[in-house]
């Protein structure tokens, strides 16, 4: 019985020992972006801003299917770090501009109006464009 006993607090002491450089390790990725965004920054600049895709969908122009590649761009901007800037103006800039998407997306009023005033070239760029 006293053996039992001791087994309990031992097995959790080794327990602690091997989860350790796990719980470590985690914490230290949280300033990494994570997983791997599907898109750079550079790419959703070229294809959605520059490219006209942001046009079509915020003059009401485009199918359903580009609507959702506009937001899947967006959500991997959000998912970037920026080359320049802090991530908690990142994280307000280029959050809007995916919860503006999403609503589109969605269908919610007012959407494409959100979508315009959220994706301003020059607010953006002179926080985070080096
Ligand atoms: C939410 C922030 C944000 C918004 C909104 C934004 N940009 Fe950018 N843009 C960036 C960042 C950050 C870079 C720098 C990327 C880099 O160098 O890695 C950039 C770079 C660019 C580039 C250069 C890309 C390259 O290959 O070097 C172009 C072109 C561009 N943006 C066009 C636009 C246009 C046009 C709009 C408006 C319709 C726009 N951007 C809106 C953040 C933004």
């Amino acid at each position: 019985m006293r053996k039992y006993v001791w087994g309990i607090p031992s097995l959790l002491f080794l327990a602690s020992a091997v989860l350790a450089p796990f719980a470590l390790a985690n914490q230290q990725d949280e300033d990494k972006p994570k997983p791997k965004p599907k898109h750079t920054i550079k790419e959703v600049m070229k294809e959605a801003m520059k490219g006209g895709l942001l046009k079509k969908v915020s003059g009401g122009e485009a199918t359903d299917d580009e609507k959702k590649e506009l937001l899947d761009m967006f959500i991997s901007m959000l998912e970037n770090k920026p080359p320049k800037g802090e991530m908690e103006s990142w994280h307000n800039l280029a959050g809007a501009s995916a919860l503006a998407a999403a609503k589109v997306v969605v269908g919610r009023e007012g959407g494409a109006e959100e979508l315009k005033a959220a994706t301003n070239c020059k607010a953006c760029h002179s926080q985070h464009k080096p």
